[in-house]
């Protein structure tokens, strides 16, 4: 057993120098975790060039320091968002690791109304950083340890489909919220299933796919009955693998028995599961993601309509 559940993963674009909380930040070196700066020493612009030139991405922290960074990085995110002299993307990655932070937690204890206060919150960012800034789709795709894919995933998906929304339809801001909790939630159901079969390179057996396809129903289920989750959340948990042709599952409803916000969150879904590494197989593309998409809407998978809104708003995307 590898030790990395106490390790966390934070892109060094949003350790801010000087303020950050002064935990011990390491540097992975073959599988090893090598102190790079200790408690004591002040993370200073200088520490944040060196690691620039030397074109590292991540440093780690152990997961029990977790808590002193996500005050810092939640309390100061407004602050950090309205800054002029950092980059759009560097904007855009703090943003990923703070919602991507608070969704471990989410996913830890969703009956925590401390932990949906905080979510909501970072919908809220999220909400109006992607509505107005181009660059923060683009560093969603940051690589990401893989033991991270389903948290790094919800965080895309929920940019994708908040933006979805933003552009199409009118909502309420309460309920644009809860379209961002829902597609930040959407996968809950994947903590019922082993690490084993989540991270299995081969085909999976009929029985093992099975079981992987409950994710849906049981996420659905568990957030139900802790009573803090509307029905637009509960519909995202629920549908996101629904097919247009009623070919999805769990329920196998069709075209526009499934809500709006389910078929919006199963074209993002797959869309953000495409462009990202996984264990058996490198990122697509955009393009390639289309393509394969469009080949799949083809043969009935997402609501046409929205599949051609969403084509145009992630084409617009990614050539801005
Ligand atoms: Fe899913």
């Amino acid at each position: 057993m590898s030790n990395d559940h106490y390790w966390r993963a934070i892109s060094v674009e949003s350790v801010s120098p000087v303020c950050f909380p002064s935990v011990a930040l390491y540097l992975k070196s073959g599988g090893n975790y090598v102190l790079y700066k200790d408690p004591h020493r002040m993370f200073t612009d200088v520490d944040y060039r060196r690691l620039e030139r030397s074109s590292t991405e991540f440093l780690y922290v152990r997961s029990g320091d977790m808590e002193a960074i996500n005050e810092f990085m939640e309390s100061s995110l407004a602050e950090t968002l309205a800054r002029d002299d950092l980059s759009g993307i560097a904007k855009g990655r703090t943003l990923y690791q703070t919602s991507l932070n608070c969704v471990i937690d989410m996913f830890e204890s969703p009956e925590s109304a401390a932990n949906l206060q905080r979510c909501r919150k970072i919908v809220q960012h999220i909400l109006n950083h992607v509505a107005t800034d181009a660059p923060v789709l683009e560093s969603l795709k940051t690589v990401i340890d893989h033991n991270f894919y389903i948290f790094a995933h919800a965080v895309q998906v929920a940019a994708l489909s908040l933006l979805m929304h933003e552009r199409l339809f009118e909502l309420a801001p309460d309920e644009m919220n809860d379209v961002g909790v829902g597609s930040l939630m959407h996968d809950y159901g994947m903590t019922y299933i082993t690490n084993e079969l989540l991270d299995k390179n081969d085909a999976l057996s009929e029985i093992e796919y099975h079981k992987v396809k409950q994710h849906t129903q049981k996420g659905y289920e568990h957030l139900k009955r802790s009573g803090n989750y509307s029905d637009i959340v509960l519909n995202i948990v629920r549908y996101h693998h629904e097919r247009y042709d009623g070919n999805g599952y769990p329920t196998g409803i069709k075209g526009d028995e499934i809500p709006r916000s389910g078929q919006v969150t199963a074209i993002c879904n797959v869309y953000s599961a495409l462009i990202m590494n996984r264990p058996h197989r490198k990122a697509h593309s955009h393009a390639d993601a289309i393509k394969i998409m469009h080949e799949e809407s083809q043969k009935g998978a997402f609501n046409p309509e929205l599949f051609n809104y969403f084509v145009q708003i992630a084409n617009e995307r990614n050539h801005a």
